[in-house]
């Protein structure tokens, strides 16, 4: 961390300065008065957001924090997320209204789907899921590429009170039965394949390798897969298990009368990286999630419903894409774009000209991709009509001040303000962010807490620092979508969140933070063994895991280095087997290939170290402890820092000149 702050300390002396725009202030969803109300009466705040939903019991308390850090909001109260999302926009005369753009990989293979649509599809989907045996609390998987029955299957468990868990399809199969295994999910629900990059690429494949791991474990688990016939590749076809999604889906009835459930009925699981290989099932509830995600749409895009077309680029397996392509959006009544493929396919201006084609009023995506198209050049969106755009987002890792810049310039025609939205799974919603109306933006700094949300940056001991200073983040009150638990394991959700700072009762982030001299907020990315990787949370553990797995390798040390695009890279280090190098396997190309290939393979591409240098030794404190930190100064070509807690201080010499070999 000491070589990051010394850069953010040069960082957050940026003097650029964005006033809002006049006339983004003249009708701004939120002002100023709105952060005053909060901070006069925070549980009063929320209860009004709540208020922008509707209820079927309204709730009698607030917030029930009598037992921490286990939370109650909105107690007594009852709903149904699925109702929110759709059928009450078509109950309120919007059922036209397109919900959702969707565009294919493949040009001119688009749908757009109205509200009432929605709700059919929806409904639909929800019966056949029904008369699958799937009710309230039973547990479904979802395993989709980016079509619109990715989100009318999660709408369609939120209905039945079904909790679902999305898993990335990038995901590889063992990723996939792991979480099917640990929330014991009786349905899956995938596609014959999806596009990438031009070509039909399966899924189905991987969630019959799945179900057979999974099987092995317990026999009787999932009794279906639902599959929806995207692409019309070859599939294997188990009849005791599989349904085509057009046959099931396609000929339910359009009639299905939502539930309420109770305000703290689980919505959904979905699974992060954490610090060791095992990732965490976060759990989310009904009624604190929607009213945070919905009304942090609504104010920090400045949404209004009946004119913008918003579209978040990311995919749906991602918390962005549950928060704010499904949940926020859809509560609100909002037009959406949704994309499936890569920004270059088929050309580097496909983003651009989507924008162009459906007037896209708010974007929001991750600063890897804007990266990306800085690199790619400003001729590209130049030759595209972007005035529509009027607020920008972005979200995943800290925005550097050039890319911050470069986008507001660029994509948003010098006037388009930046939300650099801070938060995680774990919050459900946005928690530190500018907002439209009323923020001067510095380029760099997600700037202040949301209204209504307290966060905090302390030292070690807990203590809030100075203005000007660096410390840990917490947040230091609860808020309705935070995470309630990690499936299945209270233990250790209390010790991941709330050990750190336990007499204090803070919620700790796990992210570094600075306030500057303004006491604005400047994040510095993780202060634990977790990577982010073009905004993918990635746990250096689980690679290192997936590495030891091979025969070859003895032991392995992975780190996540500065990359110009991604933002961080994975780079590994790995010690071979005696075996391994008897067989005179050096550190060959080949096998350096075979070793990348086997952490797709077990975690998925997007987990497939950059760099694998093979080594001779690894650097280890005297209680065995991997000192990743100094592996991380050679993957970064720096001068290697402090070696004097080694139990061998030559180590690194052996490091250094062993590495240069293997890259
Ligand atoms: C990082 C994604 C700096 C941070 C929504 C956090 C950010 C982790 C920002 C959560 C941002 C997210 N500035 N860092 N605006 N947004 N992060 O769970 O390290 O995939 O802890 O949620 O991403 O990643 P997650």
């Amino acid at each position: 961390m000491n070589d990051k702050s010394e850069t953010l300390a040069s960082l957050s002396h940026e003097e650029r300065r964005y006033a809002p725009q006049e006339d983004l202030v003249a009708q701004a969803n939120v002002t100023q008065q709105t952060y005053d109300d909060a901070a006069a009466d925070r549980l009063g705040f929320w209860e009004k957001a709540a208020e922008r939903l509707e209820w079927g019991q309204r709730w009698d308390r607030v917030l029930d924090w009598d037992d921490p850090p286990f939370a109650k909001w909105f107690v007594g109260g009852t709903l149904n997320a699925s109702y929110n999302c759709v059928d009450r926009h078509v109950e309120a005369g919007n059922g036209d209204r397109v919900a959702i753009h969707w565009i294919g990989e493949p040009e001119d293979d688009t749908r757009d789907i109205t509200y009432a649509q929605l709700k059919d599809e929806v409904s639909q989907a929800a019966n056949a899921l029904s008369d699958m045996g799937v009710g309230t609390g039973d547990r479904v998987a979802i395993y989709m590429p980016m079509i619109p029955e990715t989100a009318i299957a999660m709408l369609a468990c939120a209905r039945l009170g079904a909790i679902h868990t999305v898993v990335f399809g990038g995901f590889s199969s063992d990723a996939l039965a792991s979480r099917v295994l640990d929330c014991e999910a009786k349905v899956i629900v995938t596609s014959d394949g999806g596009y990438r990059r031009g070509a039909p690429s399966g899924l189905k494949p991987a969630v019959d390798e799945a179900v057979a791991k999974v099987a092995q474990e317990d026999a009787d688990l999932v009794t279906n897969v639902l599959v929806v016939q995207r692409t019309g590749q070859d599939v294997e076809w188990n009849d005791s298990l599989d349904v085509w999604w057009h046959d099931a889906v396609g000929g339910a009835s359009t009639e299905h009368t939502p539930e309420q459930f109770d305000a703290e009925h689980p919505l959904f699981v979905m699974y992060t990286s954490g610090t060791t290989g095992k990732p965490k099932g976060i759990l989310h509830t009904t009624g604190g999630y929607l009213v945070q995600t919905s009304y942090t749409h609504w104010a920090t895009f400045d949404l209004k419903p009946e004119t913008d077309v918003f579209w978040t680029a990311a995919d749906i397996g991602w918390i962005t894409g549950h928060s704010y392509i499904v949940y926020g959006p859809l509560a609100n009544g909002t037009t959406s774009v949704m994309y499936e493929g890569t920004p270059d396919t088929p050309h580097k201006g496909r983003w651009w000209e989507i924008v162009q084609k459906y007037g896209v009023t708010i974007l929001y995506c991750a600063p890897t991709a804007i990266r990306t198209f800085m690199k790619w050049g400003s001729e590209i969106p130049e030759e595209y009509d972007l005035s529509t755009l009027r607020v920008l987002g972005s979200v995943g890792e800290p925005i550097n001040p050039e890319a911050y810049v470069w986008y507001r310039d660029t994509i948003g025609a010098g006037k388009a303000p930046v939300m650099d939205t801070w938060w995680q799974t774990e919050t459900g919603g946005h928690m530190i962010t500018p907002l439209p109306g009323v923020t001067h933006g510095k380029p760099g700094s997600a700037m202040t807490a949301f209204p209504g949300i307290s966060a905090e940056v302390v030292d070690d001991e807990g203590t809030p620092v100075g203005d000007g200073e660096g410390g840990l983040l917490v947040i230091t009150e609860p808020w309705p979508a935070m995470l309630r638990t990690l499936w299945g394991d209270d233990e250790r959700f209390k010790e991941t969140y709330w050990s750190r700072f336990a007499d204090q009762g803070y919620y700790f982030a796990g992210d570094g933070a600075k306030k500057d001299e303004d006491g604005d907020l400047w994040l510095l990315g993780r202060v634990d063994d977790v990577m982010n990787v073009s905004g993918h949370r990635m746990s250096t553990t689980e690679i290192e895991s997936a590495l030891v797995s091979h025969p070859k390798v003895a032991e392995a040390a992975v780190v996540g280095a500065a990359d110009e695009t991604t933002g961080q890279a994975v780079c590994a280090f790995v010690i071979l087997r005696e075996s391994a190098l008897q067989g005179g396997e050096e550190a060959s190309d080949d096998l350096i290939q075979e070793l990348r290939m086997h952490v797709q393979k077990e975690i998925g591409a997007i987990a497939k170290p950059r760099q694998i240098m093979v080594v001779p030794e690894l650097p280890k404190t005297r209680s065995g402890k991997i000192m990743r930190r100094l592996l991380k100064d050679v993957a970064e070509n720096r001068e290697v820092g402090d070696v004097t807690t080694l139990a061998d201080s030559t180590v690194m010499d052996l490091i250094k000149d062993g590495s240069s070999s293997g890259g």
